[in-house]
């Protein structure tokens, strides 16, 4: 975990109370009946709801612009006065910056009320190498736009970052986009932020220090759980993979073990949206499984190609060599956060085509990439049957052979 996302109200301060009082002395000025319950529906998903949502559903939008102005101009006045900063917040800064970690914050706010609760809580603006507010998104949480956004800025995958919330909005927005949320129950209780996906749920942010010193502990010896965690995902959210992670798993590749070190593998980085649906019809997908193959929206963000280069290793047999740094890529891709899939059941010629590789690179195996859209796990293996098969939970269980079954022992 080398990332951390904030969200900004219910976490690090509290201007809730403020900014409702602002949009109900707004909405009442300019006449638009409500009570402070209304609110609760939007709390988490940019305070400009409480007036657009509220004032529509009174039929009164016209009064939306002004009482807007009014609300923020309220905040403004009396946000250094009545703003509640947690007692742990700046404390939990400090000691994350003193740890080294990157520290981002993803607000629904608009950038001048996230300015101003900045200010106003004594917290600086450099605290964070990203910012991002309301207006960096064209959707708001719940909608994963600001979660992915930031993982973009940081240039991050979404298994090195954590998301601390507060809101029911927020902790759906940071699990769609793939990332382990940490929720404080500041404005939900437990149940409801369980139900929306948390996975650590906390009293108080600074906990979150104990969090991340077992999350650090589970993963001293992380290879082996990478490997156990690691299997073939099928289904993805169409979310965008950095370019950079993609040649950090090239690179994962290249320094595979090659035979007579002769490293004739080359690695094609597909992302190329119209490369990606010419190549997906080459492709065959979960032989066991009914309704294996991804729909539309579940395809794969990413390909890279293994490419087999004959004029370092004329006898074009490069299975053995693809084989382990595909399972390197597999591995590395598990630990940022991703899945994968090997594929060799391929059109190989026209893949060639597509690519317009030259005659000495041949496609040798494609590794699917995507943040994953289903989980999947080792079983132990019954009666021989080595198919993989979907439990009733739609998660997909692979047979394993027992490891007795497997080791001899001379
Ligand atoms: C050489 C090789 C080729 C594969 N080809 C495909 C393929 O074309 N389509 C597919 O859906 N899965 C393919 N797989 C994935 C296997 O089905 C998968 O590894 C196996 O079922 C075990 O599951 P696990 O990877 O989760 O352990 C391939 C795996 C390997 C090693």
């Amino acid at each position: 975990m080398k990332y951390i996302i904030f969200d900004m109200d219910g976490v690090l301060i509290d201007s809730e109370p403020v900014t409702m009082k602002a949009a109900s002395d707004a909405l009442t000025k300019y006449g638009v009946e409500h009570t402070m319950d209304d609110f609760k529906e939007f709390i988490g998903a940019g305070e400009d709801k409480f007036i657009t949502c509220l004032s529509e559903r009174k039929g009164k939008s016209e009064v939306i612009d002004a009482a807007m102005k009014e609300m923020y101009s309220l905040i403004e006045e009396r946000a250094e006065k009545e703003l509640f900063v947690y007692p742990s917040s700046l404390k939990l800064l400090k000691e994350l910056k003193k740890r080294g970690y990157t520290l981002a914050l993803a607000s629904s706010s608009a950038i001048n009320k996230l300015k101003v609760s900045l200010k106003a809580a004594n917290i600086p603006e450099n605290t964070f190498d990203v910012i991002l507010s309301g207006s960096d998104v064209t959707k708001k949480k719940p909608d994963p736009e600001m979660y992915l956004k930031a993982m973009e800025k940081l240039n991050a995958g979404p298994s090195e970052c954590i998301v601390i919330e507060d809101a029911v909005n927020g902790v759906k927005s940071a699990v769609s986009a793939g990332i382990t949320c940490f929720a404080v129950t500041t404005s939900f209780d437990r149940e409801t932020l369980k139900a929306a996906g948390a996975s650590f749920i906390k009293d108080d942010i600074i906990e979150l220090l104990d969090v991340l010193d077992a999350l650090d502990n589970e993963n001293n010896n992380s290879a082996y759980k990478a490997i156990l965690k690691r299997r073939s995902i099928r289904k993805f959210k169409q979310t965008p993979i950095p370019y950079e992670k993609l040649e950090k798993l090239a690179d994962c590749g290249r320094l595979s073990a090659f035979g007579a070190n002769m490293q004739p593998l080359k690695f094609g980085i597909i992302t190329d949206k119209d490369m990606l649906n010419k190549i997906f019809p080459c492709t065959k997908w979960a032989a066991y499984l009914e309704n294996g193959t991804p729909k539309e929206d579940e395809r794969p963000a990413a390909y890279i190609a293994i490419l087999g280069d004959t004029s370092i290793k004329s006898n074009g047999n490069f299975d053995c060599d693809s084989g382990l740094a595909s399972s390197s890529i597999m591995i590395a891709a598990q630990e940022m956060g991703y899945g994968s899939c090997m594929l060799g059941a391929l059109d190989r010629d026209e893949i060639h085509r597509i690519l317009s590789l030259p005659e000495n690179l041949c496609v040798v195996h494609l590794i699917a990439l995507g943040v994953p859209k289903q989980e999947s796990r080792a079983v132990t293996m019954r009666d021989n049957n080595v198919k993989y098969y979907l439990d009733k939970n739609g998660v997909i269980n692979v047979p394993k052979r027992n490891l007795d079954e497997v080791i001899l022992k001379f």
